[in-house]
């Protein structure tokens, strides 16, 4: 009797043990990346960071005046300005987002003293006193030397307004407005590479329906002219989450035999851990259940790029109009005590791991998708960066960027797996185990994957390599994150995978993000 009751013990120790996944079944895959298919060019710009008008992202964040206390270069703090550096920001979106359809660009020009203050009706209601504005903006990018993407104001704005904005950022003929650029301490025109007319039709930016706005973006861009050598790349506001009526009303309705260009649709998609607006779920202090359900949330866009991409392959088959994720990212409740207008949250392991898979998703849609915007770069959403007056934290989405700077203009090549284990959890499933290569620059081939599951390591065997370098992001803790009192909480830790006979092998922790440099293949 004694004995009995101690097996049915032992065996529901087991089954509890087994169930909270401590013995976490062992998974293996063989992993070939095929690097003699080339497919397209990951396009640099698929690392584009968005910074809007918005909480703390430009003001404090990025921008602190020539007169502050805070280490600044020409009224950029210096700290997020080598922060940014060494991320190597390809592009940057400005001024929005919900803020672009309600910004009129001369409020943002001229001696900052006398610029006018304004209300920021989208975010908090605060006051806006313009001393961010377009010559500030594009000193940033060339301080960075990073691309250039302007969003149009469609909602309040008039097309005499945009064409304006349009010649003062790119012409270098004697107008009165380009001698108003020069006196303003710019001579030459600055170089321009995205402009949209409008941000979110749908919804902020005029509750449109997509038959109206075409027309509208047809009436609108026929007057946005630039010189022949600085034309920037077009683009329309098209649909969120699971629509493509966005992208099939434009690709019929905007008539490149008129003359208008329209070389990309844009794409907006949050991810939400509930996947409700009313309660969206905790930046942090997370279980389980909030884990998967925000990764599985994350998963959906590759549906919806997947829906956009044969709407457009049936509409343009040459592929001459681009699919723009250009906002992107996780929206958490705000951190408490935090101005709820001002979209501040933490950012953990749980948004880098996020950010991998994304990363992964734009890849496999790379001769669409060429251009993306995490939203947003510093203080706002799934931040980069996040700043308190003086001090600054990197976060683990900045360092899943930060890893992935040789993918920026690589060559996408296959990675066949042998077998994709999944990720099971309250009877729903995902994959868990994510990858993505590409060729750099450099010549060397680098492969990024992701362990999406929070107990279980994943053995991996790399065939036909020579070596397997790299960083490690992971944590035992699923909302590791960095604080101002603690900011190495979590950093990226160097990696060596074994290799031997052209074969390497290597366990991926749980919870990580791993990228490898696997040489000249
Ligand atoms: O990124 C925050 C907001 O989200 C943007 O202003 C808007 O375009 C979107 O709804």
């Amino acid at each position: 009797m004694k004995v009995k009751l101690r097996a049915t013990s032992l065996l529901l120790l087991v089954t509890v043990l087994c169930s909270a996944g401590v013995f976490a079944r062992s998974q293996q895959v063989n992993i070939t990346v095929k690097a003699n298919e080339p497919g397209s060019i990951l396009n640099k710009d698929i690392y584009g960071q968005f910074m809007e008008h918005l909480g703390r992202g430009i003001y404090e964040g990025i921008w602190v005046g020539e007169g502050s206390s805070i280490p600044n270069k020409d009224g950029f703090r210096l700290d997020v300005l080598n922060a940014l550096e060494e991320l190597q920001v390809p592009l940057l979106r400005w001024p929005g987002g919900c803020f672009a359809d309600e910004y009129h660009w001369r409020d943002g020009i001229g001696p900052r003293e006398s610029r006018p203050k304004t209300v920021n009706s989208n975010w908090g209601g605060v006051i806006e006193d313009n001393a961010f504005g377009t010559h500030e903006f594009f000193a940033l990018a060339e301080l960075l030397g990073a691309d250039t993407y302007v969003n149009g104001n469609l909602g309040t704005g008039t097309p005499q307004e945009m064409a304006d904005w349009l010649q003062y950022i790119t012409s270098d003929a004697p107008t009165t407005l380009v001698q108003q650029r020069n006196a303003n301490g710019r001579d030459k025109p600055w170089k321009l590479t995205y402009f949209a007319i409008g941000n979110e039709a749908w919804g902020c930016g005029g509750n449109m329906t997509p038959e109206f706005y075409t027309h509208l973006y047809n009436q609108w861009a026929s007057f946005a002219k630039t010189p022949q050598d600085n034309q920037p790349i077009m683009i329309a506001s098209g649909g969120t989450d699971d629509s493509t009526i966005w992208a099939k009303t434009l690709l019929e309705g905007v008539k490149p035999s008129w003359n208008i260009r329209m070389d990309g649709i844009s794409h907006h998609y949050y991810t939400l851990p509930t996947g409700k607006w009313d309660v969206k779920g905790s930046a942090t202090g997370f279980a389980e259940d909030q884990w998967f359900s925000t990764l599985e949330q994350t998963l959906k866009i590759e549906d919806y790029i997947k829906a956009n991409v044969a709407v457009m392959d049936q509409l343009d088959p040459e592929k001459k109009v681009g699919l723009y994720v250009d906002e992107w990212g996780t929206w958490y409740d705000v951190d408490e005590g935090t101005n709820p207008g001002f979209l501040y949250q933490q950012n953990t392991l749980r948004d880098a791991i996020l950010a991998g898979l994304n990363i992964h998703i734009f890849n496999r849609y790379a001769d669409r998708v060429t251009m993306t915007n995490i939203a947003q770069m510093v203080n706002v959403l799934q931040a980069m960066i996040l700043t308190d007056k003086e001090k600054m934290v990197l976060t683990p989405t900045y360092y899943a960027f930060k890893m992935h700077t040789p993918f920026q203009d690589a060559r996408s090549v296959p990675v066949s797996l042998s077998n994709t284990p999944a990720y099971e959890f309250n009877n729903k499933s995902i994959p868990a185990l994510s990858a993505s290569a590409g060729i750099s620059q450099d010549g060397n081939t680098y492969l990024s994957l992701v362990n999406t599951q929070v107990d279980s390591a994943i053995t991996i065997n790399l065939l036909a390599i020579k070596q397997a370098t790299g960083w490690l992001l992971s944590s035992t803790k699923m909302d590791e994150h960095n604080t101002f009192a603690q900011p190495h909480n979590i950093e990226p830790t160097t990696f060596n995978a074994k290799v031997k006979n052209g074969k390497g092998s290597l366990t991926i922790p749980a919870k990580s993000l791993l990228v490898l440099n696997l040489g000249k293949l």
